[in-house]
């Protein structure tokens, strides 16, 4: 290791950064890694046995090891931890060199360590990466930002190790700044919104229609085969067989009904509000989480607010099986749809110059919300580039009405059973929304301008009017 340096370095050798670290080496580059605690250097130098992947003593050691521009990523946790990483690293760096943070950092952190290291000389680039423990080791979908002659010089690698699908990687550089860590950030929200749908429909299976865990299991395996095919459901099938070690029962049935998060969806939500886009499923998939945190309260409440057993009549249970993977398709649809109009916005207002089918092409292997139907989205938006809203297709539009009926009996009978189905609720306002070319909103600018006069505009003039609405 003394006399050939390295090509690649990884800082942060967690289980994500190791993964990766075997995975860059296995494709023939020679990469070199660190961490603070020695023992996970040592994890790498044994998973290394046989190929380029070398463990550095400090961060000075695994800087003086690589070989000029140099070219590191640092995979540690967004916030306090990468802003010391960087102060650690900058001052051994030399201009020209690339500094890559790939974990999921907000993006406006992004944008200003890539102003003051660019100061330096220092190339930053921002990448999402996603794909958990099993990407990171045998392909990834990679969402990189930056500045692209920097890309270029990692391109090669991000390209080996990507997850490829029809021989194409998974990775594309997406645009300037924060490009990358904006789409990944909108990949979670959207991650979130998947996930809140399925959790319902588990509900509605469970409670709704009285489903075991095997019949769970066979069910999301058997969508896993349809229109709704996607890595959410496939893991989904898998939990509902998984049986837990100490007691010999579903592990499934042990684990506490509170939803944790790290920030990536809120960030999605509140970013999508400055940006006045509507993207209702994924917020409501934030505020379900939160909600289900407040467990003592909900405890509380269904003592206090009885409902029945939430069981959906017997007659209509076999119907409600039938409807509900062509609901979850119908919502799925439009939380793409949501997501995807963000980004296009976000595109506009941070001068990323994102290319939508490209983004869907990426998607479509290695990251968490991989799903059959990310073809299609990529198709739409090559007709069509710059689309304002995929419900403007004219195929995927004509899908999701196909699939409204369904959408709307799932979401009735959940209701009238009091199984709360929020988001694919959600998902069937915002479709129905979208679609009317007339909305309440004259009401809201007249409300407005009664109680403080903000004025509002007429159909049948220019300008803005204000009007004395109390007078007589
Ligand atoms: C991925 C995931 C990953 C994310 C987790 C946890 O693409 O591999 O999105 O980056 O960290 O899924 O997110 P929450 O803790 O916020 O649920």
């Amino acid at each position: 290791m003394s006399d050939t340096k390295a090509e690649f370095g990884i800082v942060g050798l967690g289980v994500m950064g190791r993964n990766l670290a075997v995975n860059v080496a296995e494709h023939g580059f020679s990469v070199a890694g660190f961490d603070r605690n020695a023992h996970k250097v040592q994890a790498l130098r044994d998973e290394a046995a046989g190929r380029t992947a070398f463990g550095a003593e400090s961060t000075a050691a695994l800087v003086e090891s690589l070989a000029p521009p140099r070219k590191l990523l640092m995979m540690v946790a967004a916030g306090a931890p990468v802003e010391a990483l960087i102060a650690d690293l900058a001052p051994r760096l030399a201009p020209g060199d690339l500094l890559i943070d790939g974990g999921n950092s907000y993006f406006r952190d992004t944008d200003r360590r890539a102003a003051e290291l660019a100061k330096r000389g220092i190339h930053y680039i921002g990448v999402g990466i996603s794909g958990g423990e099993s990407g990171a080791r045998h392909g990834p979908s990679i969402m990189p930002g930056g500045p692209p002659e920097a890309y270029a010089a990692v391109q090669p690698i991000l390209e080996a190790v990507a997850a490829k699908v029809d021989g194409e990687p998974c990775v594309v550089w997406l645009g300037p700044g924060s490009a990358g860590h904006y789409v990944k950030m909108t990949h979670n929200g959207i991650e979130y919104a998947l996930m809140q749908l399925i959790a319902e429909t588990y509900d509605v299976m469970k409670r709704g229609l009285g489903l075991d865990n095997d019949r769970l299991a066979d069910t999301y395996a058997a969508w896993n085969r349809g229109e709704t095919a996607g890595f959410l459901l496939e893991i989904t099938a898998e939990v509902f067989r998984k049986a837990d070690a100490k007691t010999g029962g579903r592990l499934i049935d042990l684990i506490r009904d509170y939803a944790k998060q790290k920030g990536t969806g809120m960030w999605t939500a509140q970013d999508a509000m400055e940006l006045r886009a509507a993207i209702p499923v994924i917020d409501m998939a934030v505020a379900m989480r939160d909600l289900s945190s407040a467990k003592e309260q909900r405890v509380r409440a269904e003592a206090a607010l009885p409902t029945g057993d939430r069981g959906i009549p017997a007659g209509e249970r076999e119907a409600i099986a039938a409807a509900l993977p062509h609901a979850l398709f119908g919502a799925m649809l439009g939380v793409y749809a949501q997501g995807l109009a963000l980004l296009g916005q976000a595109s506009t207002a941070y001068g990323y110059g994102l290319q939508l089918a490209e983004v869907a092409r990426i998607w479509r292997g290695g990251c968490i919300i991989r799903a059959a139907v990310l073809e299609r989205i990529r198709a739409a938006y090559r007709r069509a580039p710059d689309l304002p809203n995929l419900l403007l297709d004219p195929e995927f539009g004509a899908a999701a009405l196909a699939a409204r009926p369904a959408l709307l009996q799932v979401g009735f009978a959940a209701a009238r059973a009091g199984l709360p189905t929020p988001a694919l609720l959600a998902s069937l306002s915002y479709f129905d929304a979208y679609r009317s070319g007339w909305l309440p909103a004259n009401l809201i600018q007249a409300q407005r301008d009664f109680f403080g006069a903000h004025t509002y505009e007429r159909l049948d003039a220019e300008g803005v009017f204000h009007t004395n609405w109390e007078e007589g």
